[in-house]
């Protein structure tokens, strides 16, 4: 096998591994629906080997179904999540046996195919940089749905550098044009193509995200009962769903907690804030004066390198993510504190962009110029319009295998169990 295969062998069995630890639970546990945003655990787990099998083995590789008739039930948009629980899904023993059967054919499609070939799914791999980063991906939605469980002890902490106080709050961008998206990285979503010229006027971009402290600010300034920091649609959610604080945030004797992973602990001042909606980010930003970033200047801030007129696959560079670069992968089941990754820092000077926390964009999500769906209309396109906004940069729960400075993700402006929060902008003074 060439390297290439090899480390594609690897990246899948270390996703595989993945997905076995999250879903190492009772059966009830995985079974069980815990919110209705969500998917019982044992959905994603065959979903994830069903999707493989539609793309590696049958698309890519020509083989028959394995198993045709549990296509419906794992195809998202045939099955609303809502409507998952109810449906004759493979019971969790199955389950692992059905995806275990699927990656052994995935294996012997990946020892015979040719990256020289001219089929899109097939050259430089597409297909299997397809399925491991929809894997991760969907590891980190059940890490999402462990979290809204409540149940303690079924996901791994770790360490993580300390905070770093000190340092400028805002980084300068200077007006001039960069190349957004990209056409070279091989296994970049047909969303993040093609490359295209943006001319972007100066902007002032916070260096870090936004954190607990300042949050909290907000918060006992009174930035939930004011309506002059909400849009008319943002005031009415807050209203309806009588929100006052990011989710999983309760105060408890004048303090706040939190409650992670069925743990709860004091709220840590000098982390990002997480699990926050896109309406509350902006609220907070017009609360301080500013704006949240577009996802041009977003993407500018965190990758493009004027000098040698190119952008950075990472804020720091083309290799790979290391412990002292970013908060990836889940080495610890949170954000890092402010300022932990200096090493990690933006041509610009932003700090945190890649992992900790998805970061919410003033940008609605929709095709660049030139946009052709690859390699189906439903993994993006069918989502453009005024619907989703952008999130960009990926969390703590992100594999870097499923992350870079071009990675779109986007959701409802509601949504705040994902590990969401956001930095700041503003445009600059005109010189
Ligand atoms: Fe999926």
């Amino acid at each position: 096998m060439s390297d290439f295969k090899e480390r594609i062998a690897s990246e899948l069995l270390a996703v595989r591994s993945r997905s076995l630890t999250y879903t190492e639970a009772e059966d009830d546990l995985l079974v069980r629906q815990h919110s209705p945003l969500m998917s019982p655990l044992v959905w994603d787990l065959a979903h994830v080997g069903n999707y493989e099998e539609l793309w590696v083995l049958r698309e890519a590789g020509g083989l028959t179904p394995l198993r045709p008739e549990i296509d419906d039930i794992y195809d998202a948009f045939k099955t609303p999540r809502k409507d998952r629980p109810s449906l004759p899904i493979l019971g969790p023993a199955e389950a692992r046996r059905y995806i275990e059967g699927v990656r052994g054919r995935v294996l012997d499609v990946l020892d015979a195919v040719d990256f020289d070939d001219p089929a899109p799914l097939r050259r430089d791999g597409f297909v299997f940089g397809l399925v491991i980063q929809h894997e991760h991906q969907h590891d980190e939605t059940m890490l999402a749905t462990l979290q809204l469980s409540k149940e303690p002890g079924l996901v791994r902490d770790g360490r993580l550098p300390p905070a770093r106080p000190g340092g400028p709050a805002e980084v300068y961008v200077p007006a001039g044009p960069f190349l957004m998206g990209t056409d070279t990285q091989p296994w970049a979503y047909d969303n993040e193509r093609p490359a295209h010229r943006v001319d972007l006027p100066a902007y002032w971009i916070d260096r870090l995200p936004v954190g607990n402290g300042a949050y909290a600010a907000f918060i006992e300034d009174g930035g939930y009962h004011d309506p002059r920091w909400w849009t008319g649609e943002g005031w009415e959610w807050r209203q309806r769903q009588g929100v006052f604080a990011p989710l999983f945030w309760t105060k408890d004797g004048g303090a706040w907690h939190r409650t992670r992973f069925g743990r709860t602990e004091p709220v840590p001042m000098d982390e990002p804030v997480q699990h926050v909606s896109w309406y509350e980010a902006d609220a907070y930003a017009r609360w301080a004066g500013r704006r949240l970033p577009t996802e041009a200047e977003w993407e500018k801030a965190c990758g493009w390198d004027a000098g040698a007129g190119r952008a950075r696959k990472y804020p720091w560079g083309d290799h790979e993510p290391t412990l002292e670069l970013a908060n990836l992968g889940h080495r610890a089941a949170r954000p890092a504190p402010l300022g932990a990754y200096p090493a990690g820092a933006g041509p610009y000077g932003t700090e945190q962009m890649i992992g900790d926390v998805w970061e919410w964009t003033g940008t609605w999500f929709d095709g660049y110029p030139g946009f052709r769906s690859f390699p189906y209309r439903e993994y993006s396109e069918v989502f453009f319009g005024r619907d989703h906004r952008v999130l960009r940069g990926g969390s703590w729960a992100a594999d870097p295998a499923a992350i870079r400075t071009t990675f779109r993700n986007w959701d409802h402006p509601i949504r705040r169990q994902i590990f969401t929060g956001f930095r700041c902008a503003r445009d600059a003074e005109p010189a």
